[in-house]
């Protein structure tokens, strides 16, 4: 039985390339015939367009559109124009992030504050304005999922102001729990483990991350995108619907782990 029901529509957003973890949520969306509406960020040179239809090729939209999700009319003329291309909205899967550069490779109390504003509204009021166009489609229910780190919980050091983003983030998926709840739409979070894609290689001792979390975590095989994949169609699909406002730690138990 599949755990998505066929015929639903789902916007991800945040492909930039086919090592995106939204590339692969998007793939097994694909896979369970959800059709898809797709977002990416746009660059003058065409080059993020490119990318974005590469690795779409493994999941063809039904809808592929440049939307910055800082801009609010791109948002909501985003969201209109794929609802009308789907004909329903279902899912919203949210796998957005940005800091800049010296932002996030500075110390915490070093953190511009432009570029702390920039880093809050590209990675959680980005979930909050694609949330508020979404659930105004969602006349049936629905159900959304961001990602998160566990930078958000403890101090991992180099995550910094991204670890300040995170809690900010889970956070703002209880609260948006709470409103969506009385609407039949639920929100939670996948705390997803390291794994190296582009917006992780800005992070610096990222390697270190990943083999700290190699070597600690209980499950000793090594994290792969599909299995965060398969946790955001987990909390997507009707078999998670009694979950909301919950932060789901897919990471082969590292967070349960103390330093060793
Ligand atoms: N890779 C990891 O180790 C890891 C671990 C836990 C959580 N996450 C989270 O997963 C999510 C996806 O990141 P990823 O690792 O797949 O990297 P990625 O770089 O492939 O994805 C980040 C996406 O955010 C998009 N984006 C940034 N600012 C935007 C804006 N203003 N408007 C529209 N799109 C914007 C980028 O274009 C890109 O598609 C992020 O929230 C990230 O923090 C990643």
């Amino acid at each position: 039985m599949n755990p998505l029901e066929i015929s639903k529509g789902a916007v991800v957003l945040g492909v930039a390339n086919s090592r995106s973890l939204a590339s692969f949520v998007a793939e097994k969306l694909h896979l369970e015939g959800t059709r898809l509406a797709i977002s990416y960020l746009a660059d003058e040179k065409g080059r993020s367009r490119r990318r974005v239809e590469e690795a779409c090729e493994k999941f063809p939209p039904t809808f592929l559109s440049p939307c910055n999700l800082n801009r609010e009319e791109e948002v909501k003329a985003f969201f209109k124009e794929a609802f009308v291309s789907l004909g329903s909205l279902d899912y919203l899967v949210h796998a957005v992030a940005f800091a800049p550069l010296e932002d996030i490779r500075c110390d915490t109390m070093q953190v511009s504050r432009e570029g702390f504003l920039q880093a809050m509204e590209s990675s959680v009021y980005s979930l909050i304005a694609s949330v508020r166009e979404a659930s105004s489609y969602m006349k049936e229910g629905g159900s959304i999922v961001t990602l998160s780190y566990f930078g958000s919980e403890k101090v991992v050091p180099g995550y910094n102001l991204m670890g300040v983003c995170k809690s900010a983030l889970e956070s703002a998926v209880r609260y948006l729990a709470r409103e969506l709840g009385p609407l039949g739409i639920r929100i939670n979070a996948v705390s997803a483990g390291a794994l190296k894609t582009l917006a992780s290689s800005a992070i610096p001792h990222f390697s270190s991350m990943l083999e700290a979390q190699e070597k600690i975590s209980p499950l000793r095989t090594k994290l792969l995108p599909e299995d965060v994949a398969e946790s955001v169609l987990y909390l997507l699909s009707d078999r998670a619907r009694a979950i909301t406002g919950e932060v789901l730690h897919t990471d082969n138990g590292f967070n349960i782990m103390s330093a060793s």
